[in-house]
């Protein structure tokens, strides 16, 4: 939650989150911490033994076992008829409403010299980062702003439709007057970027261009949730996020270490290694505060402040701090890409076009 003096603009007790990308790493820690915050969760990957390691975790943190429940489903998120599938069982188990929460963290980096990558894994790399998350917010999204007079959020917990289901609904028909009153919790969809959709540098260039397209598709979509804000004044608000994760040792990490160049790893060191649970804590503290960007290391709010242009600043102070500080970073990434561009041309000579050190 935020400080005691500001709203959660993030509330999740009672609320239905998917999370794909959940079996493992980010997500999983992601779908754990708010389980503990009281939200029935649904997780989503492909390989079905994971997932029921996840959810069995995911579910050993639940706040009110006897209520909270949670669910898994096996897709391939690269694909757009199986995201429709994930979305539809989603609100099948949720009796009839959409889940109120969807974040898309499933993902995976290929970081290799550019003539050196074979060409599919360009596409491949736009599949797992981008793709993933355009075909999973067009599911929901068509769910949560088309059938709007079918499927409302109020209803959505599925705590209050058994409470509809077994009678006691009319005991709590006071309390149900007043919040209709009130406007519905917003709905939010996140998305996952990098530090490489502010600023790549030699070795990226498979994958920096799928998170930067995510870091645009998160910008475009806030806007254009405007529209629906005001001309659907009646349905829940619909907030845009994207988190950029720190580097944290997880099987993503591996498997591009696995295929990264020496020149690269170089340029990385003195990166911040972030375990996956504290990244999880940070990025779901941004969004309680009410973040459209969060960054999770000092670093990545750094070099995002220099790339903020029109992106909402998360209240005035904040917004503020972060453009002093953004005039000071494009200074700083002056220095900074002259410093990287001196290794790589100094690694040239010494080592050749390979990428990796003569010696090994
Ligand atoms: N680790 C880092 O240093 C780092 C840094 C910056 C950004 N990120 C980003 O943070 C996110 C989480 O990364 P992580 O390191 O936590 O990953 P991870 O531990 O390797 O977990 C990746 C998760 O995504 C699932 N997944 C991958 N491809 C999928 C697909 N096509 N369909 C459905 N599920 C799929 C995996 O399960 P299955 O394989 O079973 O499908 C797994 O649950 C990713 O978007 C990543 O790009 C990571």
């Amino acid at each position: 939650m935020g400080s005691f003096l500001s709203k959660n603009e993030f509330p999740v007790d009672g609320r239905t989150v998917l999370i794909t990308g959940g079996s493992k790493g980010l997500g999983l820690n992601a779908a754990r911490q708010l389980a503990e915050k009281g939200a029935h969760v649904i997780i989503v990957a492909r390989d079905a033994g994971h997932l029921q390691q996840g959810i069995a975790f995911v579910s050993k943190g639940a706040r009110s076992p006897d209520v909270q429940r949670f669910h898994h489903i096996s897709a391939d998120v690269t694909s757009a008829a199986e995201c429709a599938r994930v979305v539809a069982e989603a609100v099948e188990w949720n009796h009839g409403s959409p889940p109120d929460i969807v974040w898309c963290c499933s993902g995976s980096a290929h970081p290799s010299l550019f003539v050196d990558t074979p060409l599919p894994q360009f596409q491949t790399m736009m599949d797992s980062n981008y793709f993933s998350s355009v075909y999973m917010a067009h599911a929901v999204l068509s769910v949560w702003l088309k059938n709007t007079s079918s499927l409302s959020s109020s209803s959505s917990s599925p705590a209050k439709t058994a409470a509809i289901d077994d009678g006691t609904e009319e005991k709590q028909h006071d309390s149900a007057a007043s919040d209709a009153e009130a406007k519905p919790p917003a709905r939010h969809i996140i998305f996952t970027g990098s530090f490489v959709s502010f600023y790549s540098f030699t070795g990226f260039a498979p994958y920096a261009p799928s998170k930067a397209a995510v870091r645009s598709l998160a910008d475009s979509l806030s806007q254009e949730m405007n529209l629906y804000a005001t001309a659907l004044p009646h349905e829940p608000r619909v907030r845009v996020h994207a988190v950029f994760p720190a580097t944290m040792p997880t099987q993503s990490l591996d498997d591009e270490n696995a295929v990264k160049t020496d020149v690269t790893k170089a340029l990385e060191e003195g990166d911040q290694i972030l375990d996956p649970a504290e990244c999880a804590r940070r990025a779901i503290a941004g969004l309680e505060r009410g973040l459209e960007l969060v960054p999770t290391s000092a670093i990545i709010r750094l070099v995002m402040t220099s790339v903020l242009g029109g992106t909402i600043r998360g209240g005035f102070w904040r917004g503020c701090v972060d453009t002093v500080l953004g005039w000071l970073t494009m200074v700083v990434m002056v220095f900074i890409r002259w410093e990287m561009d001196v290794k790589v041309a100094r690694w040239g000579r010494e080592n050749g076009v390979s990428g990796m050190k003569k010696d090994r």
